[in-house]
């Protein structure tokens, strides 16, 4: 073979491949084309063949063009594979692509029911004068919930309270006031201190009437607490939670634990109707007696106030069981 020929053959070769990789498709194929041309038995390595059959003076000049053709028959290959993987890439892409002009799937977060809502906005406006949140059972002994408060086996008040009996001598309680003798149980007075919580009555369920509902108990026992600090209480939290301009009355009224007994009504000052907000009074003796307290220095005052109630008032809901049905279109209303 002369020099010309192995030039003519180099040159179809170049032809060839380039007429090749322009057609090729997919990977199979470029890989096949590949080894047809660069593999140890391709087109290149058999041209390299010819060097022993040349004069040995045109070898070097040989072997230049052939390393050349390898060369860039090897770069010309690898372009079109790294063209392939990159097509391979966009497809990719393109396929997972997300269209981030599609409006969003809304989630709802959902909020507290109102009546933890008025529950947490009473009991901070407490805190803020310096009572503290205790809490006590929903299931409670006979002793807490009526004999400590001064309410003996026999006395009728006994029936106002009787409610759903567990066993002999435990029943779910129908107020909160058994939590105060708890506390006092556990602290020295100075007492202030708040207990809100479910509570349990033998009521049939009517628009202002629910065998269920909330209650929240207040109680302060310190040296020298009258009537008048009651009374003071009770404006700062009117004031806070109803807002400016409501009067105030106390009625005569009966507990067994409190001496003497009030029922507590406030007045908008665009209303003509008192409204009944809760029962209140002093502590009787008898109760702080029985937690052991010395009734000669302490004085304190109780009241139970109904979280359904407050919620109604504020909000002017009229039926008591809107707050139990769940339904959604009162409950977003909050
Ligand atoms: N426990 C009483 C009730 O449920 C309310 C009350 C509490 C009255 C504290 C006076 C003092 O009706």
């Amino acid at each position: 073979m002369t020099l010309d020929e192995l030039r003519t053959a180099i040159e179809e070769l170049e032809r060839d491949l380039r007429e090749r990789l322009e057609a090729v498709d997919g990977d199979a194929a470029l890989e096949a084309l590949r080894v047809d041309f660069l593999g140890r038995k391709g087109r290149v390595a058999r041209l390299f063949k010819n060097l022993g059959q040349l004069d040995t003076s045109l070898r070097r000049e040989a072997g230049r063009l052939l390393n050349a053709l390898k060369e860039t028959a090897t770069e010309a290959v690898s372009q079109k594979e790294a063209e392939a993987r990159r097509g391979r890439l966009e497809e990719r892409l393109a396929a997972e692509r997300i269209d981030m002009s599609l409006p969003g799937v809304h989630t709802s977060f959902g909020h507290l029911h109102p009546l933890t809502v008025v529950q947490r906005e009473i009991e901070s406006i407490f805190m803020k004068m310096g009572f503290s949140v205790a809490s006590g059972p929903e299931i409670e002994t006979e002793y807490y919930n009526f004999d400590a408060l001064n309410i003996p086996v026999e006395h009728p008040a006994r029936a106002d309270w009787d409610t759903f009996y567990i066993d002999e001598t435990t029943l779910l309680r129908p107020h909160t006031s058994p939590v105060q003798i708890r506390v006092m149980e556990q602290t020295e007075p100075p007492v202030r201190v708040i207990c809100p919580g479910r509570c349990y009555r033998r009521d049939t369920q009517d628009a202002t009437h629910s065998p269920v509902f909330h209650q929240i108990e207040l109680l302060w026992v310190e040296e020298g607490l009258s009537l008048a600090n009651l009374k003071y209480v009770l404006e700062l939290f009117t004031q806070e939670f109803f807002g400016e301009g409501y009067t105030m009355l106390f009625s005569g009224d009966y507990f067994p634990f409190t001496e003497p007994s009030v029922q507590v009504h406030i007045k908008a000052p665009d209303a003509d109707d008192w409204l009944e907000i809760m029962g209140a009074g002093m502590v009787d003796p008898a109760v702080l007696e029985a937690v052991g307290y010395d009734t000669e220095t302490y004085t304190g005052f109780a009241f139970g106030l109904g979280i359904e109630r407050m919620a109604m008032l504020k909000y002017g809901i009229e039926d008591i069981r809107v707050f139990l049905t769940n339904d959604l279109r009162f409950i977003r209303q909050f």
